[in-house]
């Protein structure tokens, strides 16, 4: 499989070219400190607390972008420069009155929430200097007619066919939009970088993308070895992620269309309960591979919040476990070597997983296992409409790809949908900070390919469950036993 990489040519002006004044004056709005020494203090309420600036800074309430993030009911105004000077009247003194000591020019007194910061005459002057450019800073990526993505593919490898797949659904998206004119006037631009197959080349790559290469948002990478560090260096840059959740936790800059796998689990834990009636005590969770242990605990932690009381987990070493019903996690391969020791000990208790884990060892089982497998999917073929269809089969024709493969390409297909759909509602005024903000506010989308997706405070994956599905062997063959509907999420 050859792959050929995109070397992505930026126009000349990258970020904003700010004077070193105004640079100091936006390391006060963004982090509340001074150049001199002196710490700066902000008095804040109805009672004038003093606190370090530090704490409050500008950026915490207007935002990074200044355009005010509202939160609860306090509603820090837009800071943008026309807005204040025009509209308002604002000019460089009575800014600083009202900075320092909360009076707008019309002499009104501004609401406590504006906190009241005590600034040197110098402090004072760079900031304002920044406001005054404060809206002409724009994030990385978004320039005048383009707006730039950013992914991480590896191109040899395990992963090297998964991600031949992705960037061939990316691409394909991108091609559509920009032939209709792109999103408000700007046409969408695909940077794929190879993570390599290490932790480090990964990071270096994931650093490129987002440095040199000034990705906006990233979509539907694949790093695996990133994974806990993924979150850590997109909370640093403050940049959203739409694609799957790495195994090791979640970030609120993550964004996945699907459930990840303890989710999953839960559906086919209260599966086993309410309708197979496997009792409370008969369900073990059991995990193969030292990298599935933290997961395996997460699954336990879920059943127990839901008054299920499963035995401690445990790491299948080729000896058969026992229970009535064993919530699996690990690879297809261990699945098969735990339902042989099984059936070897002459017991063939309920097994659950999730199908992205699995699926790929069915045609092993033997027969006796029919109906006694059960599997969770995202999503089934049920879930299509004839839209979603002709979308995903308009894709497949166009480039070359396998219908046996659909989840993948749906997976991918619903992330760009939902970067999409996210990008269109918050205009041309495009900012990392604005885009979270859509992202999270996204409810009820339709694909057309899966249950509607849902988002919302602290909520990032777009499903919170998923159908139940039985294994007919030989075959094997497959029936939908339980639609989709949402488990309790996390409290
Ligand atoms: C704790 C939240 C908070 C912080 C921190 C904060 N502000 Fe505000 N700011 C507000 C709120 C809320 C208002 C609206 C007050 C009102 O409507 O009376 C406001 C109003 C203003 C206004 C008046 C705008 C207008 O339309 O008249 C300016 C200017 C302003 N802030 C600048 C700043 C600057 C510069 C900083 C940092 C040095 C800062 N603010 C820090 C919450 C905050």
């Amino acid at each position: 499989m050859t792959f050929t990489f995109s070397i992505a040519f930026h126009g000349s002006a990258l970020a904003l070219e700010l004077t070193p004044g105004e640079q100091a004056g936006k390391r006060l709005y963004r982090e509340g400190l001074s150049t001199s020494d002196a710490q700066l203090t902000a008095r804040v309420g109805a009672s004038g607390m003093s606190v370090p600036a530090s704490v409050l800074p500008c950026a915490g309430c207007h935002g990074t972008d200044g355009r005010g993030r509202p939160e609860g009911n306090v509603r820090p105004p837009s800071l943008d420069w026309q807005r204040l000077a025009q509209g308002k009247a604002y000019t460089d003194a009575n800014l600083a009155r009202a900075i320092q000591h909360g009076i707008d020019p019309a002499g009104n007194r501004l609401d406590p929430a504006m906190p009241r910061f005590e600034l040197t005459l110098a402090d004072q002057r760079n900031l304002t200097a920044y406001l005054k450019r404060l809206g002409e800073e724009r994030d990385p990526g978004v320039e005048q007619s383009v707006l730039r993505l950013g992914t991480l593919l590896p191109a040899s490898g395990p992963l090297a066919g998964a991600a031949h797949v992705v960037r061939a659904v990316l691409e394909d998206a991108i091609a559509q939009l920009n032939q209709n004119g792109g999103i408000h006037g700007r046409r969408l631009e695909l940077v794929v970088l190879d993570p390599g197959d290490n932790p480090a080349s990964a990071e270096q790559a994931l650093s490129r993308l987002l440095d040199q290469e000034q990705a906006f948002a990233l979509i539907a990478p694949m790093a695996p070895m990133l994974d806990q560090r993924l979150a850590t260096l997109l909370e640093q840059h403050r940049v959203p992620l739409v694609g799957s959740t790495p195994r090791n936790g979640g970030s609120l800059q993550i964004f996945d269309p699907m459930p990840d796998l303890a989710t999953q689990l839960l559906s086919l834990a209260l599966h086993a309960r309410d309708v197979l009636a496997v009792p409370a005590d008969g369900l073990r969770v059991v995990y193969a591979g030292d990298e599935q242990a933290p997961l395996a605990e997460q699954v336990r932690e879920r059943l127990q919040q839901q008054g299920l009381a499963p035995a401690p987990v445990q790491a299948f070493d080729g000896q058969p476990v026992d229970g009535e019903g064993i919530l699996f996690l690990g690879r297809a391969q261990s699945f098969t070597e735990l339902a042989q020791a099984l059936q070897a000990a002459g017991r063939h208790p309920y097994l659950f997983a999730a199908s992205s884990q699995v699926a790929g060892g069915l045609v092993k089982l033997p027969a006796q296992w029919s109906q006694r497998v059960l599997l969770a999917y995202p999503f089934v073929p049920g879930d299509w409409t004839a839209q979603g269809q002709a979308t995903l089969a308009g894709l497949q024709q166009r480039q070359h790809l396998d219908p046996r493969q659909a989840s993948l390409q749906v997976s991918t297909l619903c992330a760009m949908r939902l970067l999409t759909e996210a990008l269109k509602q918050i205009g041309r005024d495009a900012s990392r900070e604005r885009l979270m903000a859509a992202l999270e506010g996204l409810y009820d989308v339709d694909t057309g390919l899966t249950p509607a997706l849902n988002f919302g405070p602290g909520r990032r994956q777009g499903m919170a469950g998923a159908h139940v599905v039985a294994v007919e062997l030989p075959g094997p063959r497959f029936t939908a036993v339980a639609p989709y509907r949402p488990v309790p999420v996390n409290p």
